[in-house]
């Protein structure tokens, strides 16, 4: 197992914006890490959706200390265990079960457990968990869900994630129950097949002024 240092800021307060990555290629993970943190963006999700999601994981670890690197598309205890081996420091599932639940718990590491109903936030609030991914969040019901959400279930912070682009970030962002907003937009496939990460970079460091923005409307970060 990679030793590496536990957070000591929860994943939610780590940037306004996690980046959710699919990478076909293992070998673009530290020029793309690189790229985002250059932005302004230093912590990532490399979703496990692809042979080679393990291995860019350990790369990232590896290579690009200055990030912090997480494991998504979780949907397993064994893939809990194989994403902290590989040297990943959160985990985010795209929903929740009581099998996953005690998976994501063995590994000791931070994560972000799928939630897209108040039911399903329930019932995690119950176990004692607080902070959760809202997806999908667009599909879901957006921003005016999860404001709703904050009425009722004040204790609980979401990174809502699925359909969100830097149109729609700011409203998200602007709730006082979002921690910080996932989002495919800042990696496009294509950028990544031709190497272009002077144009993630640029993705990055927009999507990191929103967070400069969030913080002169007046927002603060827990
Ligand atoms: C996820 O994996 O969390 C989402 O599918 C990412 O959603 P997006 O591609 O709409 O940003």
């Amino acid at each position: 197992m990679t030793a590496m240092t536990p957070l000591t800021t929860s994943v939610l307060d780590l940037a306004p914006v996690l980046p959710v990555v699919v990478l076909e290629d293992a070998g673009h993970a530290v020029p793309l890490v690189r790229a985002l943190v250059a932005g302004g963006l230093p912590a990532v999700e490399v979703t496990l959706r692809t042979p080679a999601a393990l291995d860019a994981v350990r790369a990232v670890a590896a290579e690009v200390p200055e990030a912090v690197v997480g494991a998504g598309t979780v949907c397993t205890p064994e893939q809990a265990a194989q994403a902290a081996a590989a040297g990943a420091r959160f985990l985010v599932s795209p929903g929740c079960t009581d099998r996953l639940l005690g998976g994501l718990r063995e590994t000791g590491l931070p994560f972000l457990p799928g939630v897209a109903t108040a039911s399903e936030a329930l019932t995690l609030l119950e176990c004692g968990v607080r902070e959760l991914k809202f997806f999908p969040a667009g599909a879901a019901g957006g921003v005016p869900y999860l404001e709703a959400l904050a009425g009722p279930l004040p204790q609980a912070r979401f990174c809502p994630t699925g359909g969100i682009g830097p149109a729609t970030a700011p409203a998200y962002l602007a709730l006082p129950n979002v921690g910080c907003v996932g989002g495919s937009w800042l990696t496009p496939a294509d950028a990544l097949a031709a190497g272009d990460w002077a144009r993630v970079e640029r993705l990055a460091a927009g999507a990191a002024a929103l967070g400069e923005a969030r913080l002169s409307a007046g927002a603060t970060c827990r």
